[in-house]
């Protein structure tokens, strides 16, 4: 098997969503890359016809490599709630619906869990995944991901962070990460060891591999 390729210069952070693009940023700030958002590139959305949050992620960093002719970093990511099977998993932003309205999507959670009986925490179990898929222009791939377990709170709790965020307690934290800072929630230790969020765990796979 052939090193990972490195990333240097300029990366397309091939997603429409403020929040993974803030975070995003943020994790890839101290690498000295270049990162250029595929909105101000004004790239097309592609459709997500992937039936896993990898083939997904794939999909987005292939289509926006080869318009920008850049390396392209996407992340498909998700809550996937025990319960409900693993729903809403790679539907999580749908069921936002087309005004992205998340505080709709905790209701339908909540609603569909509390229909199960699902009152105590052990019942409530769920977990984010984060996909990572790195793409150069001539098709090359890394891919990497990280996921963080937790448990699914009612009310919905906290004003920071985006989508699921007030909902999802990690596992060994009091507070959601609606409730805590962007630091708090990447949770990206300076020795190096396991991050909190599931973002910050696959990106740390992704920092180990593709740069530095
Ligand atoms: P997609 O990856 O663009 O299909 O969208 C994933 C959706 O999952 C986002 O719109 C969010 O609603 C949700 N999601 C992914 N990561 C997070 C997170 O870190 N916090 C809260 N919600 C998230």
């Amino acid at each position: 098997m052939s090193a990972p390729r490195r990333l240097t210069g300029k990366l397309v952070i091939a997603t429409h969503n403020a929040g993974k693009l803030r975070e995003m940023n943020e994790l890839m700030a101290p690498y000295g890359i270049t990162c250029i958002s595929a909105g101000e590139l004004g790239l097309p959305e592609p459709e997500e016809t992937g039936t896993t949050f990898m083939a997904n992620a794939l999909i987005k960093a292939h289509s926006a490599a080869s318009r920008a002719h850049l390396p392209a970093l996407a992340d498909d990511s998700g809550l996937c709630v025990d319960a409900l099977d693993g729903a809403p998993g790679i539907y999580s932003a749908r069921w936002a619906g087309e005004s992205k309205d998340f505080t709709a999507a905790m209701a339908r959670i909540e609603s569909e869990i509390s229909a199960k009986g699902c009152t105590e925490p052990h019942q409530r179990k769920g977990w984010f995944i984060s996909a990572l898929a790195i793409v150069w222009p001539d098709g090359h791939e890394e891919c990497f991901e990280g996921r963080i377990d937790g448990t699914l709170v009612n009310p919905p709790r906290g004003t920071a962070g985006f989508g699921y965020d007030p909902i999802f307690l990690p596992e060994g934290h009091e507070r959601t990460f609606g409730e805590m800072t962007s630091e708090e929630k990447h949770g990206l230790p300076a020795d190096g060891s396991l991050a909190l969020s599931h973002r910050a765990r696959a990106f740390q796979l992704l920092a180990k591999a593709c740069l530095a």
